[in-house]
Parts: structure tokens; sequence; C-alpha cells
């Protein structure tokens, strides 16, 4: 019957996707056999109780304890198995393993990041190690959104304001879709991501040169994607307004004073040493509080900062 199954269901790219799939289709068939059970007791007992004559009664059944018990225990030992079933299902994959691989997703509207343990991200492509305990950890910027991987047979909602997480163990290599599975707007039927699934030497040279993604964005976008998900915007307004750190706006081609007296014109080169090396120039009314982005940044993103602030007229 598996082909049954393989025509109703997506491919199985999980163990767990197996597990879910074989309850299911215990489900299934149990449903069908009582199905054609009771149509088949349905017309079977009209048609032998049907009045046959004019003015003759049909027998007046009252009890059958037998049948009566067998009615409602049988069904209750099998939805009491079926409950059993899919619980222990779902607490298996409740649990994370301790070597489980942890990655962030954010859900917003209309799009999915992803953040890697190394500080990789990734927009709308969401990668992943074969045969590799994954654990994902998601929340949303806005609204409900339902992160929902049909070939895993996984779906969770994702809630703004807390954590729930996913696990799963991939083991099909290959491209997968990623659906939002709950209504969230306008665009909501676009929101989608794609899991790529990848040999670990592949899913390494990928966190190696990072998402493509980032490329294809405009690099004063990244760099106010840079400035969010940093935290540059803790302490950087774009505003002008002081924050413990300068504001960035009007800051490129402005001439900054230094704590040490020293005077200099902002330009891509002071940006770049203030993102690497944060107290080799601290400016006039500031404090030297600021922690260095070296080895967290890489250098397109240090690109994308640097037109950021200079759009920041
Ligand atoms: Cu997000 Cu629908």
């Amino acid at each position: 019957m598996n082909w049954f199954r393989d025509w109703m269901m997506p491919m199985q790219a999980s163990e767990h996707a197996a597990k879910v799939d074989n309850l299911y289709m215990f489900i299934f068939w149990l449903t069908m056999a009582f199905f054609v059970l009771i149509c088949y007791l349905t017309v079977a007992f009209a048609w032998k109780y049907k009045r046959k004559k004019e003015g003759v009664l049909t027998i007046n059944f009252q009890h059958n304890l037998a049948l009566e018990l067998a009615w409602s225990i049988i069904p209750l030992v099998l939805v009491i198995g079926v409950f059993f079933w899919g619980f222990n299902d779902y607490a298996a994959a409740s649990v994370a393993p301790n070597d489980a691989l942890e990655i962030h997703v954010t859900g917003k509207k209309w799009s999915w990041t992803f953040e890697y343990p190394d500080g990789t991200r990734s927009i709308r492509s969401l990668h992943v190690p074969v045969n590799k305990p994954i654990r994902l950890i998601l929340t949303s910027e806005d609204v409900l959104h339902a992160f929902f991987i049909p070939v895993l047979r996984t779906k969770t909602d994702i809630i703004p304001g807390r954590y729930v997480d996913i696990n799963f163990t991939a083991t099909v290599p290959g491209k997968h879709q990623v659906f939002c599975a709950e209504y969230c707007g306008k665009d909501h039927s676009g929101m989608m991501a794609d899991l790529f699934v990848d040999s670990p030497a592949k899913y390494a040279e990928w966190l190696e040169k990072g998402d493509e993604e980032l490329y294809k964005m405009k690099p004063a976008d990244l760099g106010k994607m840079v400035w969010e998900m940093k935290g540059c915007n803790s302490c950087h307004t774009v505003d002008g307004k002081k924050g413990e750190g300068p504001s960035f706006k009007g800051l490129f081609g402005r001439t900054e004073k230094f704590k040490d007296g020293s005077t200099m014109v902002v330009d891509e080169n002071y940006i770049r040493e203030s993102i690497l090396n944060p107290q080799a120039k601290v400016v006039a009314g500031f404090e030297p509080v600021m922690p260095t982005f070296q080895g967290l940044l890489r250098e397109i993103e240090i690109k994308g900062v640097i037109a950021y602030l200079k759009e920041l007229k």
C-alpha cells in the first residue's frame, strides 16, 4: 500500500515523517474499516427489518449486553492505543538530543531569517547538514506565523515574544519547500523558504561562503539589517538623537572630534576601524564602551553598514 501513501503524502525526508505517516495510515485504514462496516450494517439492517407485509410487526429488541459491551470496549481500546502511539511519537519529536545543531528562525511579514551558531545568517533559505539532529528555535517579530515543512511532517505556530522549537533530523539531501501556514496578511502566500539538506562538506562550504541572498541585497539595505540585527541600534540612533554612541544621521563626511582632541573627516576607513577596533578613536563626549565586531561581521556586511551610513544624510 506504499504507492497509496506516496500518492497522498509528500516525500518522507525524516524518520519522524515516516512515523507520522505510519500512524496516519493506521488511522486512515481503521476509519475505512469502520466506515465500510457501518455502511454495510445500515443497509443490511434496513433490508432485514423492513416491513415485509401490511400489518406484520418486526421483532422488538430491547438489549444485547454482549453486543453493547463489544461496541463500547473495542473502540475504547483502539482510541487509547492511537493516543499512546501518537503521544510517544510526539514526545520523541519534542525533545532535542544534546548534540543538536541550534538554528534561530525569525518570522517577519513576509520572510524568514535564519541564524546559525557561527553568526552566519540567511534569508529565505535554511541550510542544514543531512543526518544531523537540528533544533530550530523560532520566534516572530510581528504577528502569528506558522513554520511548516511538509516533507518533515513538522509544523509549529510562531508567536511574537516567545520561543518555540522544532526538532528534526533530515535524511534526504536536496531542496525542500517551507511554507508559512498561518494567514499573516497580504503576502502570506509568498512567505516561503527553501530547506537545503546538504552533505556535511557542502554545508561547511556554504557556511564559509555565506548566504547568496545577502549578495543580492542593496548594500544600504543590508547595512540597515546589520544595524538592526547586530544590535548597533541599541546605542546608535539614525534620527540624530544622542544614544550611548553617536547617532549615525549625517555622520558620513562630518568632521568628528575625538577624546584626545584630534579631528578627522568620517570616511570609509574610519567607519571600518570604528567597527573592528572601536577604542582606536573615541568621539569626544562618549565613553569607550563599544565592543569590537572583529570576526563577527563579514566584509560584505561592513560595506553594507558604510553604504547605509552614507544614505543617512
Ligand atoms: Cu507568515 Cu503567513
